[in-house]
């Protein structure tokens, strides 16, 4: 029951610091990844793999953007993400070693199901299934698989099933990069940092009463621009779905870098620029990015680690702190914000945040 919140949507996100700690519970500890954690021979199984195919839809397809860059980053693996209607139709070349990952709350999303069961043909090492509901298709159907223990997702916004499937994600690389050699300091630093996640969370959502304050700009938009880099680029991408499907306002994301190739030209007083700028090696690249916003007289929302110096780059913008967490982290935290930007801008605009028009929460139909 929804309790003491509005909506079933805002109960969810603030359940996440319980629901992420669950889904690492009994699976991480001091010493790292617990052993097979992904079911019976997965460890055997991921270290034989060489490359990997993440195929989801939606909110859980950011999520794989998210892992490809963590992927690549500590367990050295070529990774490619893609949207399942897309894949199942195309000739994908698959070389020797790869492993298929699905990634659905519910399980049962016709284009991911038949995604997989295509890829059954396709001559993979196995596939991995990271999803929320025991008994769905998508389970039974793989070889392995992680849960992520988010309980029941009502709101048709997903928003506890993303950061729970970004906490299965984190395990799945650390898991692959341990075996691949990383260093050991580093994968102690990673780990630490996936078991604090639930706490930097926490904290995220202490921001609320900030966000409602600022979610007052977005009453009479009719577009929003989201923007972020690496890792943050597909939490840019999560934060203009929800804003776009609870809010009915049109919102886009790009990787700040791309803003010169074409969507910089939408940019005027009655853009809104929303930016996710935790510290690390690119924000200095990002604060030149909005300087072009901000020369354009655009709006500035940029959510911001509380050590990222952005206040000055704002102008009649607001920035909003965030306490600077660990890089590895940082995706799942700077979601949060976003997710209440959304939530409370479609409160304000007084839509029917639970159940938006023309969406089902599961998509069972091609
Ligand atoms: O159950 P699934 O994770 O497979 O669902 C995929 C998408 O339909 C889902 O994430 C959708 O995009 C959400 N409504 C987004 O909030």
């Amino acid at each position: 029951e929804r309790g003491e919140y509005r909506h079933y949507m805002q109960k969810e996100i603030f359940e996440q610091p319980r629901a992420v700690a669950d889904t690492l519970e009994s699976r991480i500890g001091p010493h790292g990844v617990l052993p097979n954690i992904f079911g019976v021979g997965g460890d055997e199984l991921l270290a034989k793999v060489q490359g990997i195919h993440i195929v989801a839809c939606g909110t859980s397809y950011h999520a794989g953007m998210v892992a490809r860059y963590w992927i690549e980053e500590f367990a050295r693996l070529p990774v490619s993400v893609e949207v399942a209607s897309e894949y199942r139709y195309r000739e994908v070349v698959v070389s020797p070693g790869t492993l298929f990952v699905a990634i659905s709350q519910s399980g049962e999303t016709a284009d991911t199901l038949a995604a997989m069961r295509e890829s059954r043909r396709r001559g993979y090492l196995g596939t991995l299934a990271i999803c929320n509901v025991p008994e769905s298709s998508v389970v039974r159907e793989a070889d392995l698989k992680l849960m992520t223990r988010a309980g029941p997702e009502i709101g048709v916004a997903s928003t506890k099933a993303f950061t729970t499937q970004l906490t299965a994600l984190a395990l799945l690389t650390l898991q692959l990069a341990q075996q691949r050699g990383l260093d050991a300091t580093r994968y102690a630093d990673l780990c630490q940092q996936l078991i604090s996640l639930p706490r930097a969370i926490e904290r995220a959502l202490a921001l609320e009463p900030q966000v409602v304050e600022l979610s007052a700009r977005f009453i009479h938009r009719q577009h929003a621009l989201f923007l972020g880099r690496g890792a943050q680029y597909p939490v840019a991408l999560e934060g203009s779905l929800k804003l776009k499907e609870i809010s009915y306002i049109h919102a886009e994301a790009y990787p700040a870098g791309e803003l010169k190739h074409g969507p910089l030209a939408l940019v005027d007083e009655e853009m809104p620029v929303v930016a996710v700028a935790p510290s690390g090696p690119l924000l200095d690249k990002l604060k030149s990015n909005l300087q072009e916003v901000k020369a354009r007289g655009g709006e500035l929302i940029v959510f911001a680690a509380g050590d990222a110096g952005m206040d000055a780059e704002t102008g009649k913008g607001v920035a909003l702190r965030l306490d600077p967490v660990g890089e590895f982290i940082a995706p799942a935290v700077f979601t949060i914000p976003l997710q209440l930007l959304a939530y409370h801008v479609a409160v304000l605009r007084g839509t029917d945040v639970d159940q938006p028009r023309n969406l089902a929460k599961s998509v069972t139909v091609e």
